[in-house]
């Protein structure tokens, strides 16, 4: 029987085989929560549902724009600090009514908000815009002659809620000013469901390079966001639990008590430290075992991810030889406290006499990844 504490002389030749439990058809150990995008007509067909008022929850539409608002104001909060100025661009629809509310919010809250409002669907919008001026927003109502530019200050931030889940088609004046603005500014931008300019269902069809900083999801993100970049935020603690299963939009997880807003960037809020976490080396004598192991291992969450390395020769001392194996190399990557129950399954499973079994701290790593690990393995019960 072959022995293994042996000083690692790794190899690697070829293709590495990646077990973890997120995705079969991803080839690399990392991932965010699992979350459903929807198209724009079933953001219209939830929203149809939300307000019915024959059937609950009835929301008015004054009470659902309250809600989003707030929504996105809180997002906001949670991104960008209250010394930050606000310049928010204002649709004709539901989503600058959003924009609106979540303006007089942030000015509530301390920041410095300025309000382009070009024009409004109806005495409704004309209310909420009202609101927001008493609530001392500076309003403009067409492009300063100096062009949007000027309105930056250095600690701008920008809400885009310009369109919304129900735009189509290239903008139509004045939006046809504001959205190519959008486009080319370097300011920092939160956009309100899908980044204007964006298809609803499709993203970036039109290969503007639009890419704002930040994205705030109301009910459910939509389609068009799946290739979001920055940092995510879903918002709809509002909308009924039976909704989840109806429309097929259940994320993984819970509003925390007291938060309306939920991030779902990998490695934003909750996201761990890179002291809880280890890698452990464990060598096999072929990749069938080591698939085998790695399957355990993975599917009782005792680990995130292993990667198995073909074709590592392996040259070590054995009683009084050197000895020259084919072997197989898994790096193995976990919480720290489970590294007591990986070598009990490596043990249990593996055919050598004295398996490899060595843990290696980690240093650092990025967080997203680091959450990703986090999330993938059980603690220790
Ligand atoms: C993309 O461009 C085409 C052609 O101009 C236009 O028909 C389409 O509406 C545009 N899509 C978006 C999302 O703006």
């Amino acid at each position: 029987m072959r022995s293994l504490l042996r000083p690692v002389a790794a190899l690697a030749v070829g293709f590495t085989t990646t077990t973890y439990a997120f995705s079969a058809s991803t080839s690399f150990c990392a991932a965010a929560p699992h979350v459903p995008y929807i198209s724009s007509k079933t953001a219209a067909a939830i929203d149809v549902s939300l307000m019915n008022p024959s059937a609950s929850p009835a929301y008015t539409l004054p009470q659902l724009m309250e809600l989003a608002g707030l929504t996105v104001s809180t997002a906001f909060h949670k991104t960008y600090p209250p010394s930050s100025h606000v310049l928010v661009f204002v649709g004709p629809g539901n989503n600058g009514g959003d924009g609106l509310v979540a303006a007089r919010h942030l000015k509530l809250w301390g920041y410095d908000v300025t309000c382009v409002v070009p024009k409004l669907k109806d005495a409704f919008f004309e209310k909420l815009r009202k609101q927001a001026e008493d609530c001392g927003c500076e309003i403009i109502t067409k492009e300063p002659r100096e062009g949007y530019a000027s309105l930056l200050t250095p600690s701008t931030v920008i809400i885009d809620s310009v369109f919304g889940f129900s735009a189509t088609g290239p903008p139509r004046a004045p939006y046809n000013d504001i959205v190519p603005f959008l486009h080319s500014t370097t300011a920092p931008v939160m956009a309100v469901d899908i980044p204007s300019g964006w298809s609803v269902d499709s993203g970036d069809v039109n290969y503007t390079n639009y890419a704002p900083d930040s994205l705030i999801s109301l009910t459910a993100p939509k389609l068009g966001s799946k290739g979001f970049k920055g940092r995510h935020w879903l918002g709809g603690h509002f909308v009924p639990k039976r909704f989840e299963a109806e429309f097929g939009i259940k994320v993984d997880g819970v509003y925390e008590g007291g938060e309306i807003v939920r991030e779902l960037t990998p490695g934003g809020e909750g996201g761990e430290d890179v002291d809880g976490y280890s890698v452990v080396y464990v060598t096999a004598p072929n990749g069938d075992l080591a698939q085998v192991i790695a399957s355990e291992l993975v599917k009782s969450k005792t680990v995130a991810c292993v990667n198995i390395i073909p074709a590592v020769k392996s040259v070590y001392a054995w009683k009084g030889n050197v000895e020259v194996d084919d072997e197989v190399l898994m790096m193995i990557k976990t919480r720290k406290e489970r590294v007591g129950d990986v070598e009990k399954i490596v043990k249990k499973l593996h055919e050598y006499e004295t398996p490899e079994v060595l843990v290696v701290g980690v240093e650092g790593g990025s967080k997203e990844y680091l959450k990703w690990l986090g999330e993938s393995v059980d603690k220790r019960k």
